[in-house]
């Protein structure tokens, strides 16, 4: 069975399928601060940072957090996709870091300096790699001494209501990144490599209102983006039970957070 962890060429070739899903999140959620500019809080940047962003996608977060974070960063976007990495730089090339550099670049198989980078940020990606230890282990690698390291990935229970709907698909009910790459083995894989992590979860939920905006996530990457005329039939007729069965809402619980870890100088 494939997933949202799978086909990763495909999926992400440029910024429409992750769009469909990240459109639901920033329409409906319920949060005292963003999802962007609450990781951006989390970070211990400092001014004159050299950051690595690997697996940048197309650059949302450097463009809604730059301005609150330290001055003269030099960022370097990575991404597997080169579509992304050209997305992500039209995006940040404008914006005041010192300077930004693109690179097409797999995260198993880091292509800098070692040593190089006083902070490496991976939000929401190290579930794609065959081997996630391994991309740990090469951000540990480009980190000068006393450098971090800054994941994000979803806890087990992230939008549970609404990955219950793709059981018509044969899926499982729950999210296929935290399957992967969930809180307990973000904790245990940067924990190993590393010596020390902390965590923080963000405190949101959404509360959705348009069922079509949970098809469209849904259908957003496999097994839904190829699912036959059937299957989705079966899957609008479970999203309208659900909104049924909540008077017109979804509400969803989120579990997303940051874990951070230093490489001790
Ligand atoms: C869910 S998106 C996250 C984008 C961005 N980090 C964010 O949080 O907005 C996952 C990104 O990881 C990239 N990716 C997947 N596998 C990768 C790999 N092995 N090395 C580098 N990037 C990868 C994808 O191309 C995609 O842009």
């Amino acid at each position: 069975m494939t997933s949202k962890t799978s086909e990763v060429g495909k999926q992400y070739s440029d910024s429409q399928k992750l769009a469909a899903r990240a459109r639901i999140k920033s329409k409906y959620k319920i949060a005292e601060v963003g999802w962007y500019p609450w990781v951006a809080r989390q970070l211990p940047l400092q001014a004159r940072d050299r950051a690595l962003d690997i697996g940048c996608g197309p650059g949302w977060f450097w463009e809604a957090v730059v301005s609150v974070l330290p001055e003269r960063l030099d960022l370097t976007l990575a991404d597997l996709s080169p579509g992304m990495v050209q997305e992500a730089i039209e995006r940040c090339q404008t914006l005041p870091f010192t300077s930004v550099q693109g690179r097409q670049a797999d995260a198993s198989a880091l292509p800098f300096e070692e040593g190089s980078f006083d902070a490496v940020i991976a939000m929401h990606m190290l579930y794609h790699l065959p081997a996630p230890a391994k991309g740990i282990a090469e951000t540990y690698r480009m980190l000068k001494p006393g450098g971090f390291l800054a994941v994000t990935t979803s806890g087990a229970r992230n939008m549970r209501k609404m990955y219950e709907l793709t059981t018509v698909f044969g899926s499982s009910p729950s999210d296929p990144a935290a399957a992967t790459f969930g809180f307990d083995t973000a904790d245990r894989l940067m924990r190993s490599q590393f010596g020390n992590v902390t965590m923080s979860q963000h405190p949101a939920r959404l509360r959705i209102t348009e069922p079509e905006d949970v098809f469209l996530a849904l259908t957003s990457y496999p097994p839904g983006d190829g699912a036959k005329e059937p299957q989705l039939a079966a899957l609008r007729k479970a999203i309208g039970s659900a909104f049924q069965l909540g008077n017109g809402v979804l509400e969803v619980d989120k579990e997303d957070g940051p874990f951070l870890s230093r490489k001790v100088a």
